[in-house]
């Protein structure tokens, strides 16, 4: 610590997340922020003098309470169109694998979406941005795949790192070229992974547009054996992966992204106690997507329990996408997370902080309240962060900062 604060937040309670007491909570807290960083964190009364210079300005929180700024771990935001139709098809009747074996489903977005121009796609993407934003939301990851061929997956990645420099909000890019089998591959389905390792992924590279590498584990999409390959194209150009796992059977998909080191197995409805395990020892996070249970109607959650059991962490995320999680709210999240899959407020709040922070590789950066960490906080006018998850949506923050 040396010299006086930029800012100090007081007359405040702090949700550190940060570990000992739940919500890592520190009533009457302060919180110090001095080049864009947090510099001290705690009691009030413990706030060190030399802290307060000329120049320091002294906020008062109203004494609500501080969050770490939220973030949405998993999102496909960049799409053209909506599959309102599939969605009406599915409470008359069909399902969300029916759609997609007739060729509706990802594939009838990525026509769409290949279709659109940047601009277009950066238009309506924005707006489903300042609607995370307006939560608290600062960190938010962005998947490709719904481009599926060079140009398009190249073109909803530039669209997702623009979206980051114009909004200010840290942007992490997933490259999800495996997300469905192109119509132009049908039948070809290794022909198309020979492509993503071969070609799209060193483009992608290339313009440095992933952060990390994802794929969709399914009897409708890819097998472990294929998506293997993708991930070992990954590591070798140093890229992180996560993985769409167990969302609509059980293909073993959490013990084999705890097999290769992923950041993140996400869904996980069908996981087995196994997989969990497997999670457990390879500090895999869950992501969990209670939207897209919801929206496709899906009747097993998640196997929650194991993964409390098994030390797993637990991240809450909105999955936002056009087919099977049309959701711009990571606090709806947050309530359907408890309310379907029995989470606490606590998990759920840790889950789009901490844990988030996790999913994506960023636990040094953000996600908690501690000192060295990017000052990006949220303020709450609320009797307790318990509310967060409480209401279903309409709790904005006062202000968020960061
Ligand atoms: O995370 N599971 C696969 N991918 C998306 C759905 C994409 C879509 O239906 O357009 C998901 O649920
Ligand atoms: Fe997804």
């Amino acid at each position: 610590m040396s010299g006086a604060a930029e800012a100090i937040w007081q007359n405040a309670n702090l949700a550190t997340m940060a570990g000992g007491a739940t919500y890592g909570a520190v009533p009457d807290g302060a919180l110090a922020v001095r080049g864009g960083r947090i510099a001290w964190v705690g009691a009030r009364a413990a706030l060190p003098e030399g802290l307060i210079g000329a120049e320091t300005v002294v906020h008062d929180a109203g004494g609500g309470w501080i969050t770490p700024a939220l973030i949405d771990c998993h999102t496909h935001l960049v799409f053209a169109g909506n599959r309102a139709e599939e969605f009406e098809g599915r409470l008359c009747g069909d399902t969300y694998e029916g759609a997609a074996r007739r060729g509706g489903g990802i594939v009838s977005t990525v026509m769409k979406t290949r279709a659109a121009d940047e601009a277009a796609l950066l238009a309506s993407a924005r707006g489903r941005l300042a609607r995370l934003v307006a939560e608290g939301v600062r960190t938010v990851e962005i998947k490709s795949g719904y481009g599926l061929s060079i140009e398009s997956e190249l073109k909803m990645l530039r669209v997702a790192r623009a979206l980051g420099r114009e909004s200010g909000v840290r942007v992490r890019t997933s490259f999800l070229g495996a997300h469905a089998v192109p119509p132009e591959f049908a039948g070809r389905s290794d022909d198309y992974v020979d492509l993503i390792v071969e070609e799209m992924l060193p483009a992608v590279a290339a313009e440095g547009l992933a952060d990390a590498v994802d794929a969709f584990a399914e009897t409708i999409a890819f097998s472990n054996a294929q998506i293997r390959r993708i991930f070992e194209a990954a590591a070798a150009l140093g890229l992180p992966v996560k993985l769409h796992a167990d969302q609509l059977t059980d293909g073993d998909g959490a013990a084999f992204a705890a097999s290769v080191g992923a950041l993140s197995a996400d869904h996980l409805e069908y996981t087995s106690a196994a997989g969990a395990q497997a999670m457990g020892a390879a500090g895999t996070v869950a992501v969990l997507l209670p939207g897209a249970y919801a929206t496709v109607g899906a009747r097993q959650p998640p196997p929650v329990a194991a993964f409390r059991a098994h030390g797993v962490g637990m991240a809450v995320a909105t999955d936002c996408n056009p087919g099977s999680s049309p959701m711009c709210s990571l606090l709806m999240a947050m309530n359907l997370a408890c309310a379907l899959f029995r989470l606490t407020p606590e998990e759920a709040l840790a889950g789009v902080t901490r844990q988030a922070a996790r999913a994506l590789g960023l636990a040094g950066e953000v996600g908690t309240l501690e000192v060295g960490k990017a000052a990006e906080f949220a303020v709450w006018d609320v009797g307790h962060p318990r509310e967060l998850a409480y209401w279903m949506g309409g709790v904005g923050p006062r202000v968020v900062l960061g």
